[in-house]
């Protein structure tokens, strides 16, 4: 029996202009995680997944099936041809439709868990590669941005079609994740930006040029450990995004509750539209800043570091 996992993850810069080729930042967020688990059992190879209690052989699985796509990918990959003989349990402790990476993180772990098992290892990059066709089936046209961090588990500055870059921390980045509790489909955001984008490409091309330019500056600030610029970066991200209709009243309240509390910055993370924003804290004001978070309502609430 083989169990492995994957972490989720925030986009702390440029979520949605990096799908337009604009760079953009995301670290890791072990605190969360998908786990998988291979066994060997004769059968058909069988999915389970107990938090959603569903139970299903990859024959019987639908065509546009994740974890199915996922395992099948895989085993063409490992160069394994027989499609019986195995039974997958996948758990996930990241919400689903949140921003975090749950879909990402949920193929990643299966990726690992099968090469695992077979005794064969893959690298980063190949996993991330794979994975990436999940991503495809799940959000339509992905930037890869998700795929990335989560398999190579480290900070990555990207940039959609190049190798992930990994970057220097100044000075710890202390982060306080809010959920609105409020499910957002990336696929349905990125349809949105995308119809918007075809209507008034002027106007999203300034925008999206507008938020690589502070993704470029944030980088350099957070090099630096300069971290109330950081800060005043993430407000600056926050009204690009905003502006671009993918905040939403239950991330403003938190997002606001979080600048009354103390923070250095708050923005929303992922999609948008619901799913969890952050918050930039300091040790002088997490504790401040969780407690106004839980009082406007959040429905989940992590702290997590970057070194
Ligand atoms: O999966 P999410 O909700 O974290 O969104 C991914 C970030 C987007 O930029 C909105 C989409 C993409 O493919 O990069």
């Amino acid at each position: 029996m083989t169990t492995t996992r994957a972490p989720g993850k925030i986009i702390l810069f440029g979520e949605h202009a990096v799908v337009y080729g604009r760079p953009a930042i995301a670290v890791p967020v072990t605190q969360v995680y998908a786990e998988a688990t291979v066994e060997a059992k004769p059968g058909p190879v069988t999915l389970h997944l107990p938090d959603l209690g569903r139970s299903y052989t990859l024959l019987d699985a639908p065509e546009d099936d994740p974890l199915a796509l996922t395992v099948c990918k895989t085993l063409d990959h490992l160069g394994l041809n027989s499609r019986n003989g195995l039974h997958i349990t996948v758990r996930s402790t990241i919400p689903i439709a949140r921003g975090l990476g749950s879909g990402a993180a949920v193929a990643t772990a299966t990726v690992r868990a099968l090469a695992q098992h077979f005794g064969q290892s893959l690298s980063p990059s190949e996993v991330s590669d794979l994975v990436y066709q999940t991503e495809v089936l799940l959000h339509g046209t992905p930037s890869g941005i998700d795929n990335t961090v989560i398999a190579f588990e480290q900070p990555v500055y990207f940039v959609r079609g190049k190798p992930p870059e990994h970057f220097a921390v100044g000075a710890p980045l202390y982060f306080v994740i809010g959920d609105t509790g409020v499910p957002s489909p990336t696929k349905i955001t990125v349809g949105d930006v995308r119809r918007a984008w075809e209507a008034n490409r002027e106007t999203y091309e300034a925008r999206f040029n507008a938020i690589g330019r502070l993704v470029r500056q944030a980088y350099q600030a957070i090099a630096e450990g300069q971290l109330v610029t950081v800060g005043a970066l993430m407000d600056a991200n926050q009204a690009w995004l905003h502006t671009m209709g993918l905040s939403s009243p239950e991330l403003n309240r938190l997002i606001e509750a979080a600048w009354a509390a103390g923070a250095l910055g708050a923005k929303l993370s992922g999609g948008g539209r619901g799913g969890n924003m952050i918050a930039l804290v300091t040790p002088d004001t997490e504790q401040e800043v969780i407690r106004a978070l839980r009082e406007a309502g959040a429905a989940n609430v992590i702290l997590t570091l970057v070194t």
